[in-house]
């Protein structure tokens, strides 16, 4: 892969290159609740700018339907990534009409500019290649190279993620480069033991990492919302608590896989629980004495010393999804002791992207106590599932 370092050795004073970042951030109203992935963002668009290349950012937020939806705009991001910069960046309205071509035929050497939400035009994420080759070679007209450094959506086979790169001279940027590289240390390069936290909502978002993991890690800590589908296949009542029934037979496996490879899979052993979502009434009960009219919203104080016990000794951390609904304060005791123990501990830590890095920043935890956030939820699981990601193959090929 050539690089941004190959491509700042070439010189870019003067060249217009575009930069697909990963702007996809959570937002309340207009505002911005978590500016992780616009920081990260920073150094690499930085670094061209200071080099005098005239930068045009395209980038997604959301997911609107293929057409112009306001909720979606990328201005909150655009003036944030302005703030950072310290400089303005002008945000087209649109993406590749005329408010665009105006924007960038105004950039100059060193100056940002950015092109509205990517995903406003249905050929963004087409599913037919010749449509998405169409609006690439229209953002390909628009520049002299193209820089790939949106690690949260290089697992997309998109037309300004994938497409793009086949109409431009091609770099990986410095946040993709970065995140590989940790990455590539959790599948090549590990020191043991190799213990990963998973949590979130929904265990079939998690099936192909769980299957790959198995095969590699020491110890498999499951919390979250996906834990009860977990212990209804251990034969516990989970009350009114998320549970995929679909999903129980893959479980099984799991568990009896775990078991033949000498994996120690880690469940909850005591839960909060309420009557509904939502109520901060509640009460600790084991996971084995769950009331039939309760769900479990967090895991509980015993949970929490044993899943920080079973941290303590790890050389190696990989952790993705909350351990319970962590948005609430009073169930937010669980994610807080997962990322407290990995604060304290000496291993390589690395917290996947979404809502576990929105959580450690949420609940203020010192983002240098671990050794890497990833800005990649989706990304870095696929990653780590072993599966193609169309975005780096594209810079390889
Ligand atoms: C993410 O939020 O994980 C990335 O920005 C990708 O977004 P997507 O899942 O909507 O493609």
């Amino acid at each position: 892969m050539k690089t941004l370092s190959d491509l700042l050795a070439e010189g870019v004073a003067g060249r217009r290159v575009l930069v697909r970042a990963d702007l996809n951030v959570p937002l309340d109203g207009d505002k911005i609740t978590d500016d992780g992935r616009v920081r990260a963002s920073v150094p690499t668009i930085k670094a061209l700018a200071d080099a005098g290349a005239r930068v045009i950012v395209t980038a997604h937020l959301g997911r609107p339907k293929g057409e112009p939806d306001p909720k979606f705009s990328l201005a909150p991001a655009a003036a944030r990534l302005g703030e950072l910069l310290g400089t303005e960046v002008a945000l087209a309205s649109d993406l590749v009409g005329p408010s665009a071509t105006s924007v960038v035929g105004a950039v100059t050497d060193g100056g940002v500019v950015m092109l509205e939400n990517v995903r406003f035009d249905a050929r963004e994420t087409s599913k037919v290649d010749a449509e998405r080759a169409e609006l690439a070679e229209e953002l390909a007209s628009f520049a002299d190279a193209f820089v790939s450094d949106g690690f949260g959506v290089v697992h997309r086979k998109q037309a300004s993620v994938y497409d793009v790169a086949q109409k431009l001279p091609a770099y990986v940027g410095g946040l993709v480069e970065t995140e590989l590289g940790v990455l590539r240390k959790l599948t090549d390069d590990l020191e043991r033991p190799y213990v990963v936290v998973l949590g979130g909502a929904k265990v079939s978002d998690k099936l192909g990492v769980i299957a790959n993991l198995l095969a590699k890690v020491d110890r498999l800590l499951i919390g979250g919302g996906m834990a009860y589908t977990f212990l209804k296949a251990q034969g516990h009542e989970v009350g009114t608590s998320l549970l995929q029934s679909d999903q129980l037979d893959q479980v099984k496996g799991f568990l009896a896989e775990a078991e033949k490879r000498g994996v120690e899979l880690v469940l909850p052993v005591d839960v909060l629980v309420t009557a509904e979502f939502g109520n901060v009434e509640h009460e600790v009960v084991a996971t084995s004495a769950i009331p039939a009219d309760k769900m479990g919203l967090d895991i509980g104080p015993e949970s929490r010393e044993l899943f920080a016990s079973k941290l303590a000794d790890a050389k190696t951390v990989f952790w993705n999804g909350p351990m319970g609904v962590f948005e609430i304060e009073t169930y937010a005791g669980g994610t807080r002791a997962v990322a407290e123990a990995l604060v304290k501990s000496e291993a390589f830590t690395v917290v996947g992207g979404g809502d576990s890095a929105a959580a450690v920043r949420a609940l203020g935890l010192p983002e240098d106590g671990f050794s890497h956030i990833s800005t990649g939820g989706g990304a870095s699981l696929e990653f780590l599932e072993g599966k193609e990601l169309p975005g780096i193959s594209v810079l390889e090929s």
